[in-house]
């Protein structure tokens, strides 16, 4: 049987942080570090985190509903829940399942899927497919962690680097296509250079958790190589694979993972830092969160239209990267949003 592969056009977008902010004037507090050093070496002036009592879908719900409002739509419409993520409320049940719940999507299926700070681009390639294959009519695609939680902040390659976010996007089959291209890569040889090693290997309750084993731990100078040799090349074959000269693209919503890292990507692009959305000084890495904050907030303060060419990319542990180039389709925001 030959069927049709269904358009897929994107409705809304939305994001959250938490309120409490955390400068690098208080990191000092914990941390043998200057505010000068960590906003030349990585760009960020400060970041967002989280309270004790609250949870990744306390970050996810607001911005699931932003993006429910801003798409326009009834939650009961949402086929089809993905989170991406690292740091979910707990290992089971599904983070995506408590949103489901909280939004009132109650038809709508879940799950989330893990790939660090790759995990919305690839969540949002995978629900794609979905609705292209006509499985499911419209999906509610969200990346966000929590990562303060697993900082730690007194160590000088990891603690200045996070924050914590959510954002999500409302993508439905049919109308205007949006999707210009996909592509998603692995180099699991290299899993060792970002971990959270907490997990059945290492149990909540053993003693190299109670020792900090549930901190991120980071191999920052091979990472960043990673990131500057691998994301350019994604960038020209997702161009490629959409039929785009890169000067066509109108925006570059990358992972912000450190300011130097987009400004080595943009240089070696031959882009205009103009094109690169960043938002990295205000909200630091949240990880998953990254690529939905930054791409909401930059349609939300009218810098992203309805008809621009948006290129994604997230990259991080696993090693995982993966780029999605769009038509962005969702009209501008509206007085409820
Ligand atoms: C973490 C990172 C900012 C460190 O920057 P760097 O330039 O590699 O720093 P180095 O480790 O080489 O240290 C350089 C110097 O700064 C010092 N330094 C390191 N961390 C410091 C800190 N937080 N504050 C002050 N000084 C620091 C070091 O002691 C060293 O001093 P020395 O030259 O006197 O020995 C950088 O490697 C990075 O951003 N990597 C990628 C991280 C990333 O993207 N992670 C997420 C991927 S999803």
């Amino acid at each position: 049987m030959v069927q049709t592969l269904q358009p897929v056009e994107i409705l809304g977008c939305g994001s959250y942080v938490p309120e409490k902010v955390l400068t690098n004037q208080d990191l000092l507090a914990f941390m043998d570090t200057s505010d000068e050093w960590i906003v030349e070496r990585t760009g960020i002036r400060q970041r967002h985190i989280a309270r004790e009592d609250q949870a990744l879908s306390d970050l996810a719900i607001p911005a699931s509903l932003q993006a429910i409002a801003h798409a326009g739509i009834p939650a009961s419409e949402i086929d089809l829940i993905i989170v991406g993520t690292s740091t979910p409320d707990m290992l089971m049940p599904a983070t995506s399942a408590l949103i489901q719940h909280a939004v009132g999507a109650s038809r709508a299926a879940v799950f989330d899927m893990e790939a660090a700070c790759t995990g919305f681009v690839q969540a949002f390639i995978v629900a794609q497919q979905f609705l292209m294959t006509g499985m499911y009519r419209t999906a509610l695609v969200v990346g966000g962690d929590l990562l303060s939680k697993f900082t730690n902040f007194t160590d000088r390659g990891t603690g200045m680097l996070f924050g914590d976010g959510a954002g999500a996007v409302v993508i439905r089959a049919g109308g205007e296509n949006a999707v210009l291209s996909n592509l998603m890569g692995a180099d699991g040889s290299r899993s060792d250079l970002i971990t959270i090693p907490i997990g059945s290997r290492v149990p909540p309750s053993g003693e190299r958790a109670e020792n900090g084993g549930h901190h991120v731990t980071m191999k920052g100078k091979e990472v960043y190589k990673f990131a500057v040799e691998k994301v350019p090349p994604s960038i020209t074959e997702a161009a490629r694979l959409a039929g785009l000269e890169l000067d066509q693209i109108d925006h570059f919503v990358l992972h912000q993972a450190n300011a130097r890292i987009i400004e080595a990507v943009a240089k070696r692009l031959g882009v205009s830092m103009d094109k690169m959305i960043v938002n990295i000084d205000m909200r630091a890495n949240t990880s998953a969160g990254t690529v939905p904050i930054a791409l909401a907030e930059a349609v939300h303060s009218g810098r992203i239209k309805a008809g621009d060419k948006v290129c994604m990319v997230g990259f991080g542990s696993g090693l995982t990267w993966a780029a999605s180039i769009v038509r962005w389709t969702a009209g501008p925001k509206t007085q409820e949003d």
